[in-house]
């Protein structure tokens, strides 16, 4: 086991670090950059099928679920197919209305969670053709699926999910844009977006320098009871799974929600004694995020922000700072979720967790 741990103590903080490897993994042979394309060779009898789609219904669980509530974003952002996202078991259980005309996608790590196998047979049985974002080869979801794509991110051993959410937004995202050639975006404006993404992984490696920093604040926080994640568009989804990543290895409690919500309930749990991360990266939202900042500081709520780098000014309202490489706002998830797995690796091992095994998970749940 220490072998395969290469180095590094944990299996998680291995994974963390192995992501820049991971993401370029996921996009070879897959972006043409010389061509302004992308070739998904999984899919690629369906492309029309799918570009014809009604709708797109997004089915998973978990961080997989995290990872397609971003495919919606982008997905509607890029190729303007409407989409939903939804938890497999509840998709499972409420009659869903699908059919002849409507393109699932299920997202699975393991390719075998009951719930999302179930909700992609349910799926098949109505009509509807069913496409699948799988990690292992070969898996049930894999299988019984139309078609699918592979994310390529290696086996997964910490049961908390890193680089397998990062290479499903990967090719989340080059889906999105093989949807959009030829109709939504000029090859151009694609060829834009395929060198934003193919930047990431030089970016993820200067966020993994920063681990001393990650740390300090780690050391700060880590006897927190509660700690709340905050984000908007794109990055809605990355406090979700900030959040997520928090609870399941250091068991406190956090909670993601959408910056602008807060002042519908979050707010009123705000005093000195409470953690908010706010990701506040520059874009369009980016004004709107620094009074939401403000709103906690006059209510003596402690800040930490993941902000984008030249970004000093944010110093004046945040307690600890986390700069991040500038980018096209459609690829920031992928930057800004990297500090928070750091972020809660740290906190877990300072408060004497097992990060890779925590208490009452499971990698794969084959059972409802
Ligand atoms: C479990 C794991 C999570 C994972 C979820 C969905 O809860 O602990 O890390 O996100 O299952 O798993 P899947 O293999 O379907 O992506």
């Amino acid at each position: 086991e220490e072998i395969e741990k290469g180095g590094f103590e944990h299996f998680m903080l291995k994974e963390i670090f192995e992501q820049p490897g991971v993401m370029r993994d996921v996009m070879r042979g897959r972006v043409r950059l010389e061509e302004n394309r992308v070739r998904l060779g999984g899919i690629e009898d369906y492309l029309d099928t799918i570009r014809g789609a009604e709708r797109i219904v997004i089915c998973a669980c978990g961080t997989s679920w995290h990872a397609g509530l971003i495919g919606e974003y982008l997905i509607e952002e890029f190729a303007r197919i409407p989409v939903e996202v939804d938890y497999a078991s509840e998709f499972r259980y409420r009659n869903p209305i699908i059919g002849r005309g409507d393109v699932v996608i299920v997202i699975s790590q393991s390719g075998e969670t009951a719930d999302t196998l179930a909700a992609l047979r349910l799926a098949m049985q109505k009509g509807a053709t069913v496409i699948g974002i799988c990690n292992v080869v070969g898996s049930t979801i894999a299988r019984e699926t139309h078609c699918g794509m592979y994310t390529h991110a290696g086996p997964e051993i910490g049961v908390a999910s890193t680089k397998a959410f990062t290479a499903q937004v990967i090719v989340l995202y080059l889906l999105a844009l093989a949807l959009s050639e030829g109709r939504t975006l000029p090859d151009h404006e694609i060829g834009l977006y395929l060198r934003e993404l193919a930047a990431v992984p030089e970016k993820v490696e200067r966020i993994l320098a920063q681990n001393d920093v990650v740390m300090e604040i780690a050391q700060a926080y880590h006897q927190s009871r509660n700690c709340l994640y905050l984000g908007r568009g794109f990055n809605f989804p990355v406090a979700l799974e900030g959040a997520l990543k928090l609870k399941e290895i250091s068991y406190i409690h956090a909670e993601g929600y959408p910056a602008a919500e807060m002042k519908h309930g979050p707010i009123a749990l705000i005093d000195e004694d409470m953690p908010v991360v706010f990701i506040a990266t520059r874009d369009t939202t980016y004004t709107k995020i620094l009074s939401n900042i403000e709103e906690v500081r006059s209510r003596k709520g402690h800040v930490i922000v993941i902000a984008s780098d030249g970004d000093e000014d944010i110093r004046r309202l945040a307690d600890h700072v986390i700069h991040i490489p500038s980018a096209a706002g459609p690829v920031t998830p992928l930057l800004n979720v990297i500090p928070l797995q750091m972020l809660s690796y740290h906190i877990a091992t300072l408060r004497g967790c097992n990060v890779d095994r925590p208490r009452n998970l499971a990698k794969s749940v084959t059972v409802e």
